[in-house]
């Protein structure tokens, strides 16, 4: 990409859009497992690493599956704002990305995600206790007879009662790129899904 492709707006939003969707498809693209950060019950900030499984340009919305166990679900219950951070050092470009988030549980949505989920994926479902509960020793909680194997689908299927989509409509998008000739930095605000940009000093 030249330069000049960092500074038309509209080529900007466009490689993004590319990009996102890439980085959904494509394991290897380092847009896959982005950084999720929402605030928890004492206010203060939690972060990390998740699969991004959805990207859906029309309605600007990033989607993560998680367990609806994990204490990010009830948080975000409690307080929508959250963030994304991605970054690839092949491009140059880093996104923070500001979102809403909504729980999806037991709807047409989770059952079309839970569709496509994979035996092995599906298996992080089947934990007895609780994600981020304790345990006296070091363990992953799921049943010692999938020790290294996927579960047969039966057994998948348990799996469903626990499988959340977090879906994330996209506010606001921070584009810095970052290069010695000349480091570029791009704000984009969602009006009906329609980018508004604002350059900024990186
Ligand atoms: C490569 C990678 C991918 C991950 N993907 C997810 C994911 O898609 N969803 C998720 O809930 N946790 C995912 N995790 C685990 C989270 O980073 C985190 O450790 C876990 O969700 C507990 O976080 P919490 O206590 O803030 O809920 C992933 C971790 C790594 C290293």
């Amino acid at each position: 990409m030249s330069t000049s492709s960092k500074e038309n707006t509209n080529e900007i939003f466009e490689n993004i859009k590319k990009n996102l969707t890439r980085g959904v498809k494509d394991r290897r693209h380092a847009f896959h497992s982005p950084v999720f950060s929402n605030i928890n019950i004492k206010g203060t900030i939690d972060s990390r690493i998740v699969i991004l499984r959805k990207f859906d340009p029309t309605k600007m919305e990033l989607n993560f599956h998680t367990d609806f166990r994990s204490p990010k679900v009830s948080n975000l219950k409690k307080n929508n704002k959250s963030m994304f951070v991605f970054y690839d050092h092949k491009l140059k470009i880093q996104m923070r990305i500001k979102t809403t988030s909504t729980i999806n549980y037991q709807n047409q949505i989770t059952k079309e995600m839970w569709n496509k989920t994979k035996l092995l994926s599906r298996k992080c479902y089947l934990t007895s206790k609780d994600p981020s509960s304790f345990t006296s020793f070091p363990q992953d909680g799921i049943p010692e007879h999938l020790n290294g194997k996927e579960p047969e689908f039966e057994e998948s299927e348990k799996g469903y009662i626990n499988f959340t989509v977090v879906e994330n409509k996209i506010n606001e998008i921070d584009w810095l790129y970052l290069e010695i000739a000349g480091h570029r930095r791009l704000n984009l605000t969602f009006k009906n899904n329609k980018p508004e940009y604002q350059w900024l000093i990186p």
